[in-house]
């Protein structure tokens, strides 16, 4: 899989591609490459983003040096781009990302991230260049850049080699395996602690009773958290089909 990160602050993702299972699925062919806005500015003195119209606070990222950073990587009208691949707008009214996001970004094999500054991108950035919207939660980062670097994360530890055991990612929370549901509790050695127990089922060896345990604890979390409602009012505005 190849992600491509638009940012003002390429050298911050030096510290994501280190992460040990980052470095397992580049090292097997995947790609995170950055491309600074500020290096395909038209405009003087590295200028990216303006004064917003209208009046009110920060500065907003410019549609023209979005338009000439995206030509200069892929060589091509953005409006045409967003039907090739998920050109994905990070900001905090976007669609939330949840396990099914992605799962559903962890199939693709090209995506690009766009972090946004200050007050965000122009709204013709979203409307025109744009495929998709995306939050990791509803409060206000800086930048996109954190969020990029959780999608990253959260996407890459899905494909094959990113976890020492195939499995470890299959039955994780959230996963089709549980259902949907929060994962089930761990424990490790000792097996008490300040008179605090493991759980006997755990320490008896019978694998079908600690599955089944498993699972009701899984269940059980699942009724006392309620999972993240994609479809919440105000929250449409990611891409749930093919563009028009
Ligand atoms: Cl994706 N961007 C920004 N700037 N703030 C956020 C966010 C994204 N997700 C939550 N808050």
């Amino acid at each position: 899989m190849n992600i491509d990160i638009f940012t003002l602050f390429p050298e911050w993702f030096a510290w994501l591609r280190s992460q040990r299972h980052v470095s397992n699925v580049l090292a097997s062919g995947s790609t995170i490459e950055c491309v600074n806005f500020r290096d395909h500015t038209p405009l003087s003195g590295g200028q990216v983003d303006d004064t917003p119209f209208g009046g009110g606070a920060g500065m907003v990222l410019r549609v023209d040096v979005l338009e000439c950073a995206l030509r200069a990587r892929y060589g091509i009208d953005p409006v045409e781009l967003r039907r090739r691949r998920r050109v994905i707008a990070l900001a905090p009214g976007g669609r939330l990302l949840d396990d099914r996001l992605v799962d559903e970004l962890a199939g693709e094999s090209d995506i690009t991230l766009l972090c946004g500054r200050y007050e965000g991108f122009d709204e013709r950035i979203i409307d025109h260049f744009a495929s998709d919207v995306v939050s990791i939660g509803r409060y206000v980062l800086s930048g996109g850049e954190p969020a990029a670097m959780v999608i990253c994360d959260a996407v890459l530890r899905k494909l094959p080699g990113a976890l020492g055991h195939a499995e470890s990612a299959a039955q994780e929370s959230f996963s089709v395996a549980l259902e949907g549901n929060p994962e089930y509790p761990h424990y490790t050695r000792p097996a008490e602690y300040r008179g605090w127990r493991v759980p006997d089922v755990l320490l008896s060896g019978h694998h079908e009773r600690v599955e089944s345990w498993r699972g009701e604890r899984s269940r059980e979390r699942g009724r006392a958290v309620p999972p993240a409602d994609a479809e919440r009012a105000g929250d449409t505005r990611g891409r749930d089909g093919p563009l028009p």
